[in-house]
């Protein structure tokens, strides 16, 4: 099985991170958020993998190429977001066998390899992968009949027929080819995947699908970003590499080598990338600090800081997203409680 990941788009809900930053590439635990969609294709027995990029191609072929895979990556480029079904079409070289699509912004804690499984097992020509959520006007719908098929799907309905949505995760056989090229573009004049896989269910193709146990989120707005690194850092056990002197670490927390932490405080479950300097501080939980920052004077809690930011006298600061090399300098007191979202090498100074 091949493995087609998704990773163009403009990711205009997370402006202004998004100006300089393709979004799958946002970090959720110091970690590209795109690295877990590879490293579940790979989990899932993919040797080959082919990575749409759109418009910053150039930032995801760079970080991507920056690590060793176990397995061969091509990328295939879309010259704008024109659909899911759209991605297919652009990757139809490339997709000469089954394979699983995994849109880039999706984070899912189980993996996928016992849904790639079954999708085996029952020889299906597509299969889709289920949750319940609170919110299904968000995301693609199923409806259910009563035997357990899926009657219809339908993409950010209205009225939903129920809070089942689609998981970003698909299985194909090639006949999902046939159905791309049948369908019309929809009212958001995109060649919409759940139309391609309702095509399939009307021709007489073997739809199945399998439900999430464990949580899963597309990190498509801030919140769900700092919800996803919560989760993450839920997991993780706690590791010291760097120098603490006069500071109190409660919980579990990872701190990186060359990290240097004096009279602070760390509260977990916290992370703090390496070659950081955390001077006179407080990093409270659900707290990623990107490598080499420098936070001194300032308390952060449940947020997100990318590399090489420096935050001096920054006073309380809250569920905030940081870009990378940015500078947030004070002299005097700031009011508590403040919540950011910073665009790469933005400077605040007072
Ligand atoms: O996350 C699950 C949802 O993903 C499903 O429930 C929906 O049925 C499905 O349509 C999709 O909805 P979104 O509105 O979240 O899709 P979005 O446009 O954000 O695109 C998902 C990812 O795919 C994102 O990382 C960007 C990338 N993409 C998107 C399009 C439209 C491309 O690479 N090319 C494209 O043409």
């Amino acid at each position: 099985m091949k493995g087609l990941i998704l990773s163009g788009g403009y990711g205009t809900r997370l402006r202004p991170i998004t100006y300089s930053q393709q979004k799958q590439l946002i970090p959720v635990a110091n970690k590209p958020i795109l690295f877990y969609a590879i490293e579940d294709v790979i989990g899932a027995g993919a040797k080959e993998i082919g990575i749409i990029v759109g418009p910053n191609k150039e930032q995801v072929i760079e970080t991507v190429e920056s690590e060793n895979w176990d397995a061969e990556i091509d990328f295939i480029y879309q010259d704008a977001p024109r659909g899911l079904a759209h991605t297919i079409l652009v990757a139809e070289d490339f997709l000469d066998e089954g394979f699983v699509m995994y849109l880039g912004d999706n984070i899912l804690r189980e993996g996928i390899a016992e849904h790639a499984k079954k999708f085996k097992e029952n020889n299906y020509d597509a299969s889709i992968m289920l949750t319940e959520v609170e919110n299904p006007e968000q995301f693609g719908v199923a409806d259910i009949n009563e035997d357990g098929t899926i009657k219809k799907l339908i993409e950010k309905p209205e009225v939903p027929p129920s809070n089942l949505a689609l998981v970003g995760i698909y299985f194909f056989k090639t006949a999902i080819l046939e159905a791309c090229k049948s369908i019309k573009p929809s009212w958001r004049n995109e060649l919409e995947i759940t139309d391609a896989i309702q095509w399939l269910i009307d021709n007489g193709y073997e739809v199945g699908w399998t439900k999430v146990n464990g949580w899963w989120k597309d990190t498509g707005k801030p919140e769900d970003i700092f919800e996803a690194n919560r989760l993450i850092l839920d997991d993780i056990q706690t590791r010291s590499e760097g120098n603490a002197e006069s500071t109190k670490i409660i919980g579990r927390a990872i701190i990186e080598k060359g990290v240097e932490i004096k009279d602070s405080s760390v509260k977990g479950p916290s992370l703090i990338g390496r070659d950081c300097l955390i001077r006179n501080s407080y990093v409270g939980p659900y707290t990623s600090i990107g490598k080499e920052c420098i936070i001194e004077d300032t308390e952060i809690e449940d947020s997100i800081v990318m590399e090489k930011s420096e935050i001096i006298g920054g006073g309380r600061i809250i569920e905030s997203l940081i870009g990378k090399e940015v500078k947030i300098k004070r002299k005097a007191d700031l009011p508590n409680g403040r919540k950011l979202i910073v665009g790469d090498h933005s400077e605040i100074v007072g």
